[in-house]
This record gives structure tokens, C-alpha cells and sequence, in this order.
């Protein structure tokens, strides 16, 4: 039993989108989440640059005690998850993109045609290929598209428009067209906020999202170190480099009503 919280981290808001999902299958489990709304969005930044921030929010999250590190980010998780092992050895560290390139190889076969959609660094990474042919059996047919105006526009509160609806059009329509595309993966946690639309654009095709896939990997891990919490009235803490109105509108929106405890924090972290 172990009743710290777990750490989460994103770029921004986007790693929110796996919080619902944690307290769904995992109720007992708290959560300290660090958005970096200040320097988001990392998928277009160097892996140097990357790996620095993702360092530095590891340090705050070591400080603050977690029992475990959710990296609630694909990008950081294609770029920077083993040096934050090495630097954090003693806490399980998880990504997102191995929990979902495990539902994609056990779901998908050679019939299908996969799709990720993903942040600039993480395609030129190949983490998703590389981790997906891992996985797999069978020789599987896989297309990444980089979608990099999706998450600024996310992070501006642009998620039910026009101006999304036309932008998701632009990259995906010959992409999925020309692919025969019938597996989606959203390998971006901004992406599940604009599932909806993206659903209503593409009804047929099967959308895999690493935002949710990743809870699994962590019951596992938490059973695996006799971690899970019990029930408790800890709170939640939600931190963000910038207090942007889109941070506490988007935790009260993942929330909902019937969540109470928790708090909304500024935290600087020195560049
Ligand atoms: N949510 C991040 C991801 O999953 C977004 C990265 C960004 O800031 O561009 O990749």
C-alpha cells in the first residue's frame, strides 16, 4: 500500500486527458500533475531541449515526493523516457506510447491499415513504428502524419470550431484517403479533446487513444511494488508554469462536478 501521489507531466493541458480515465479504473489513486503551459508545445523543439525540461519536471515532481512518474506526453515519452529513468532510478517511470503500441499490436493485423497521428518530434522519432513492429507478429502496415498546429490551437481553446474542423480536413483527409487508413492512433494527448471531431469527420474508422491506454501500464506497475493507494482524503494538486485561464477551464472540465478535492498551483521552473 502506498498512498503518495502519482506524478503526471505534460506539455500543457493535453496530459489531463488520461486523468478521468485514472480515477475511473484507479479511485483511490491522487495525482500531482505539472502542465508546462509557459513553453508548450514541445513537439516542434529540439530533443536537447526536450530532454532538459523534461529533467527539470522530473526534479519537481521527485521534490514532491510522487511514488511514480506518468509521462502523460508522447513526445517527452519518445525523446526523453530512458534518460529520465537513469536520472530517476528508484520510482517506476512510464510512457505513453509502449502501453499503446501494445493495444495497437494486439488489436491490428496485416488487414489492417494503421494511422498515428502525432507531434513533429515524435514522427521523426519512429517511436511509434519501432515500438509497434516490437510488439507485433505480424508484418503491419503503419503511416505517421505530424500535425503540428493542432496542439497550439488546442491549447488556445480552439477545440470545437470551424477553424479545427478545416485544420483536422487538411491533414488528415489525403492521409487517411491515400492510406486507406482504418486504425487511428491519437498519439498526442491534446488529441483525445478534439476526438469528438475527429470522429464525426472519419465515422468508420477505430480510434486507439494513448491518453487512455496508459492506465493500464500503471495498475501493472503499481501492483507490481504492492503500490496501489487506499482510500483516503488526500488532494489532488494540479501545477502549471502559467495560470493560462485554458489550464483551470480544462481541469474543471476533465473533473467534472463531483470531483472537490484538489488544488490549481503556479509553479515556476527556472530555465
Ligand atoms: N501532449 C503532448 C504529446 O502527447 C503534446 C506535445 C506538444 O507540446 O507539442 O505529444
Amino acid at each position: 500500500m502506498d498512498n503518495r501521489p502519482i506524478g503526471f507531466f505534460d506539455s500543457g493541458v493535453g496530459g489531463l486527458t488520461s486523468i478521468p480515465h485514472l480515477f475511473e479504473k484507479l479511485p483511490n489513486e491522487k495525482v500531482i500533475f505539472f502542465g508546462d503551459t509557459a513553453r508548450t508545445p514541445y513537439g516542434s523543439k529540439s530533443p536537447n531541449t526536450i530532454n532538459l525540461f523534461a529533467q527539470q519536471i522530473g526534479d519537481f515532481l521527485m521534490a514532491e515526493n510522487v511514488k511514480m512518474i506518468v509521462i502523460a506526453c508522447n513526445t517527452v515519452s519518445a525523446i526523453a523516457l530512458d534518460k529520465l529513468r537513469e536520472r530517476f532510478p528508484d520510482i517506476p517511470i512510464i510512457g505513453v506510447i509502449s502501453p499503446t503500441a501494445r493495444v495497437v499490436a494486439n488489436q491490428c493485423s496485416a488487414n489492417n491499415k494503421i494511422g498515428v497521428m502525432a507531434t513533429k518530434a515524435t514522427v521523426e522519432s519512429g517511436a511509434y513504428i519501432n515500438k509497434i513492429i516490437e510488439k507485433s507478429d505480424e508484418k503491419l502496415s503503419i503511416f505517421q502524419i505530424a500535425c503540428p498546429a493542432l496542439v497550439p490551437l488546442i491549447e488556445e481553446g480552439f477545440t470545437g470550431t470551424e477553424i479545427m474542423r478545416l485544420t483536422l480536413k487538411h491533414y488528415l483527409d489525403d492521409f487517411i484517403t491515400n492510406n486507406k487508413i482504418d486504425t487511428l492512433v491519437l498519439g498526442c494527448t491534446h488529441y483525445p479533446l478534439v476526438k469528438e471531431a475527429i470522429k464525426n469527420l472519419y465515422p468508420k474508422i477505430k480510434i486507439i487513444s494513448s491518453s487512455e491506454e496508459v492506465i493500464e501500464a500503471i495498475a501493472i506497475e503499481l501492483e507490481k511494488v504492492d503500490g496501489f493507494a487506499v482510500e483516503n482524503n488526500l488532494s489532488n494538486r494540479f501545477y502549471a508554469s502559467d495560470l493560462s485561464a485554458g489550464f483551470t477551464n480544462m481541469i474543471k472540465e476533465v473533473l467534472g462536478e463531483k470531483e472537490e478535492r484538489y488544488s490549481i498551483r503556479f509553479k515556476n521552473l527556472d530555465i
